[in-house]
């Protein structure tokens, strides 16, 4: 199989950049599940963009700072905030249906670390709605082919490949498994493009669906590419508390209309920890409930909203209200219990504005790739934004240079079996699944120390060695590959934690308390050449 550009990922970034690309090339768009299933599917708050005559971009680009605490690339964020009203618009003109305020204009949110309202929703189902209308006008085109059930296994490059001739290393296209045959073809590219979404479930408890495994920040670390700031992983305070419900977030719009946090007992605590209490950035309300939770030995803490009575709950959250109800809780009489949750991936594939990487003819967009954007800390609403406009730069970036300066094709070679045979322990696989996620949660979660990152290493290594062994031993199938990509991202995690010794953004180690700008004002990044850190441009 050939293509001229392989997207691999349907949400956002995939499919806003497939659009953008069909006019001039032809697209194979590969995703590991049903088009639909990703990330993007299941956001609720909405899309941070300033509409609001009481807002400014000056405003979002310091809030976005802000929360960033010192690693956010000031350029990559002026460009992004200024690009979102138009991005939006965009949304609207293919199709998507935001809220509106009885005046007929956007119905604007508000969210944890913004000094305004600004984040563009549809109601409470702002990632369906987006979803649904960029998989129509994709169906549309004739150029792009969706390949659906289909899981990149490997990125090809030149390196990989042993060839010879001078040049850096380049991507050729992909290994990709077709889940219902159970084969693995080569699928060559003039350009790969990552659009793989996050890795929230390499914790035990996530906010993301299924298909988080961070695939592409694996693949791409095998390839050779950057990585950066990967200990930076965002934990959403509240996700609710039942234990059938595997996954429900509870947005952070719902604190934005007025919900407070409370202990067990009924009384508030957020007023102890930041002067914007409910509505402090989101590492800061998540350190608050761990904390809380500790102290307390309870199992969850509370999200009270009852006082906005139900008529204006169903309406402003209609998906959140029946979920509830679901699980016992009616929001209008009820609190929620609510615990924190891996939410978010601030690093990724290192890549520029445009998608870049350090890798010719590799993209990385979306939560995939780390741009700059976020530093150390995403402000709440900047991750669809971001996806949105960086695949439009990087597809006008593609139109620009491509027939002039596109790889021709390079044949792949087809993927050798060797002598792997059937699994007869598939145990083995979802045992270690099971490990990573627990001892990443307990470890190398929201409060880390050298201590807990030891161990996490020790137990990572024992335990690469181990999937590395199954990996070549056995037919390879979907389950394996993403065991074997949680476990590298699992990796990456563990080694720039250890690496960053302070306390910033995200990342918060109680051995060293403090920010220390003196020796880490910088990003992390690691590659398979360097397993060491560098220190890139302080931002
Ligand atoms: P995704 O939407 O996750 O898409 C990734 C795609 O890649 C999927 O189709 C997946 O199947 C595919 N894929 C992955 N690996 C492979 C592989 N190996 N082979 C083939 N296909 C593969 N952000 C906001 O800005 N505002 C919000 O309100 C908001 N709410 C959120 C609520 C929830 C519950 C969650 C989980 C996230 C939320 N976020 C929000 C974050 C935001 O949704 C994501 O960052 C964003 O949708 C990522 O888009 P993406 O296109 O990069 O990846
Ligand atoms: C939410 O609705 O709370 C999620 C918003 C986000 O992650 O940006």
């Amino acid at each position: 199989m050939e293509t001229d550009i392989l997207i691999i990922g349907s949400g956002i970034a995939g499919l806003t950049y497939a659009l953008k690309c069909a006019p001039f090339a032809r697209v194979t768009l590969i995703t590991k599940k049903e088009k639909a299933e990703s990330n993007t599917n299941y956001a609720q708050g909405g899309i941070a963009a300033v509409f609001s005559e009481d807002d400014s971009f000056d405003s979002h680009v310091r809030d976005t700072i802000t929360a960033g605490d010192g690693l956010c690339n000031r350029a990559v964020v002026e460009e992004i905030v200024r690009e979102a009203p138009r991005a939006i618009r965009e949304l609207e003109k293919f199709g998507v249906q935001f809220s509106k305020d009885p005046r007929g204009a956007l119905d604007l949110g508000r969210e944890g670390g913004h000094s305004a309202r600004r984040v563009v929703h549809a109601s409470d189902l702002t990632g369906r709605e987006v979803e649904e209308k960029l998989l129509a006008r994709v169906a549309e085109q004739s150029s792009i082919s969706i390949l659906e059930n289909h899981i990149a296994v490997d990125l090809v490059t030149t390196r990989k490949l042993a060839r010879k001739e001078a040049g850096p290393n380049r991507c050729l296209g992909a290994y990709v498994l077709d889940k219902v045959s159970g084969q693995i073809q080569p699928l060559a590219a003039r350009l790969t493009v990552l659009a793989t979404g996050g890795a929230g479930k390499v914790y035990l408890y996530t906010s993301n669906p299924d298909i988080a495994t961070g695939d592409g920040v694996a693949m791409a670390y095998r390839a050779g590419a950057e990585i950066a700031n990967m200990e930076f992983i965002q934990f959403h305070p509240t996700c609710l508390y039942h234990p059938k419900a595997k996954n429900f977030l509870i947005s952070e719009a719902v604190r934005g209309e007025g919900g407070v946090l409370r202990l067990m007992d009924g009384m508030p605590f957020m007023s102890r920890y930041h002067k914007d209490k409910d509505l402090a950035p989101r590492d800061i309300v998540a350190r608050a409930i761990d904390s809380e939770m500790k102290m307390s030995g309870d199992p969850s803490v509370l999200l009270d909203i009852t006082h906005r009575g139900k008529e204006f709950l169903t309406k402003r959250f209609p998906n959140i209200y029946e979920k509830c109800l679901q699980f016992g809780y009616d929001m209008a009489r009820d609190p929620i219990p609510v615990v924190p949750a891996a939410h978010y991936m601030c690093g990724g594939v290192h890549a520029g504005i445009d998608g870049q990487t350090s890798i010719e003819a590799l993209l990385a967009i979306g939560e995939t790739a780390c741009t700059g954007l976020h530093g150390a800390n995403r402000l709440a609403s900047n991750s669809l934004l971001e996806a949105l406009v960086v695949a439009g730069k990087a597809a006008a970036s593609t139109e620009r240079t491509f027939g002039i300066s596109a790889s021709p094709h390079v044949p792949i070679p087809p993927w050798v079996t060797g002598h792997a045979r059937d699994s007869d322990e598939s145990v083995v696989v979802s045992h270690n699944w099971d490990e990573v996620r627990r001892f990443m949660w307990d470890y190398v979660g929201i409060v880390r120390t050298d201590k807990r990152l030891e161990r996490a290493r020790n137990r990572i290594q024992n335990l690469q060695r181990e999937i590395q062994q199954y990996y070549w031993d056995f037919i390879v199938t979907p389950d394996l590959v993403e065991l074997r990509n949680i476990a590298t991202v699992a990796e990456l995690i563990i080694r720039s934690a250890s690496w960053r010794r302070e306390s910033r953004g995200l990342h918060y180690n109680l051995d060293y308390p403090h920010r220390d700008d003196k020796n880490f004002l910088c990003d992390t990044i690691l590659t398979m050449d360097h397993p060491t850190h560098e220190h890139s441009h302080p931002a």
